[in-house]
């Protein structure tokens, strides 16, 4: 299969990718905070492509992109107040809600669950394709399950070339990490992940928020849990990730003392001229951490090579979109932490 390479800038482009969407392809989308791999999300046949080209687990339910919060309605049911007013406040943008699904939408795309989460991205161009194709489209991130996600069409195409009938190039991704999820179908809202929507920004709305354990903890791979893509090996290089927590000076005390030949450092630009010879890579700058989620998966995708050892990784610490860059470094570590200010 030859994948196209469409331009978003091109005022062709959401024509021609709504048509391979009503045809039941897969177009690779830009959004606000990675790209998707997209299909009719009502279709099973083109919804089951996905599964495929991704080698997804079955059981990992899908997001359905929406192009506005009225859509919201037809494929979901027993909507709350509060999906509308967070529907209100954040969308277009990236947060998504788990709500009760309406029978029009297949098991297949909710991974046989009775709920489907929805989204509404804040990308024009896909939120053109979405409307001319007249169906909400299921997304995941567009990297193959397990490896960190894609933010530019190019690690999109390295990924899938020739195995989908597009990719969108709409330049990197503004937030660089995946959506926030909160589910409403229980009594309390629960925060199933964390994103670019912040868990103090959600408070504020909702005045109530369970963070679901996923978020912070390891989860065995039989658990039942809420977000089923939350207890796979995730977001991950194939080699050994540690996260070093700690001031600055000690972080680079213990790094320089455990670094052998072969290993990298994942650290801030501010921090470079600390780890002279460890082979550092910046993601970002401490001092402003939109930098840092935007730029976190690139640099884990360069570290997805069979040359590197081990790589130490540096975590910004707090809330707001910390919180999210705290989440996706450990789970990529596979929750191996570190602290320089006790370790020797
Ligand atoms: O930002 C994003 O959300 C990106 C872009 C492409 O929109 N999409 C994305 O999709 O991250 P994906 O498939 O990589 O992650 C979706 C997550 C998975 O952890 C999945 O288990 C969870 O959402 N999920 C989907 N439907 C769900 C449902 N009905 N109940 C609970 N969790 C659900
Ligand atoms: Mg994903």
């Amino acid at each position: 299969m030859n994948t196209l390479f469409l331009s978003a800038a091109d005022p062709q482009t959401p024509a021609v990718a709504a048509q391979i969407i009503k045809n039941g392809g897969l177009v690779a989308i830009p959004t606000e905070t990675v790209y998707g791999l997209g299909a009719n999300g009502l279709d099973e046949a083109a919804v089951a492509k996905i599964f495929e080209a991704k080698g997804r687990p079955q059981d990992n339910p899908l997001i359905l992109h929406l192009w506005g919060k009225e859509q919201m309605a037809d494929y979901c049911r027993e909507i709350p107040e509060s999906a509308w007013r967070l529907a209100e406040k954040f969308w277009p943008g990236p947060l998504t809600l788990v709500l009760p699904a309406r029978d029009n939408v297949p098991r297949r795309t909710t991974g046989g669950l009775s709920t489907v989460a929805v989204r509404c991205p804040d990308c024009a161009v896909t939120r053109a394709i979405i409307r001319l194709a007249g169906v909400p489209l299921a997304a995941p991130s567009a990297n193959i399950s397990g490896k960190p996600s894609t933010t530019t069409a190019q690690h999109v195409l390295h990924d899938h070339n020739g195995r989908i009938d597009a990719i969108v190039d709409g330049g990197p991704c503004r937030v660089g990490v995946e959506s926030t999820i909160v589910d409403l179908t229980e009594d309390r809202p629960r925060l199933l992940r964390p994103g670019g929507v912040t868990p103090e920004q959600l408070l504020e709305v909702l005045g109530d928020l369970v963070v679901d354990k996923a978020v912070t903890a390891a989860i065995d791979r039989d658990a039942v849990v809420k977000a089923p893509g939350m207890k796979y090996r995730h977001y991950a290089p194939q080699c050994d990730v540690v996260i070093v927590a700690g001031s600055r000076e000690k972080a680079a005390d213990y790094i320089r003392r455990h670094f052998s030949a072969g290993d990298r450092v994942l650290c801030f630009e501010e921090e470079l001229p600390l780890y002279e010879g460890c082979a550092p890579l910046a993601y970002g700058r401490e001092a402003q951490v939109d930098t840092l989620s935007a730029g976190l998966f690139a640099a884990l995708r360069i570290l997805d090579d069979p040359a590197v050892g081990r790589v130490y990784a540096r975590c910004p610490v707090g809330g707001g979109v910390a919180y999210a860059i705290q989440n996706r470094l450990k789970k990529a570590a596979a929750f191996h932490v570190v602290d320089a200010e006790e370790e020797l």
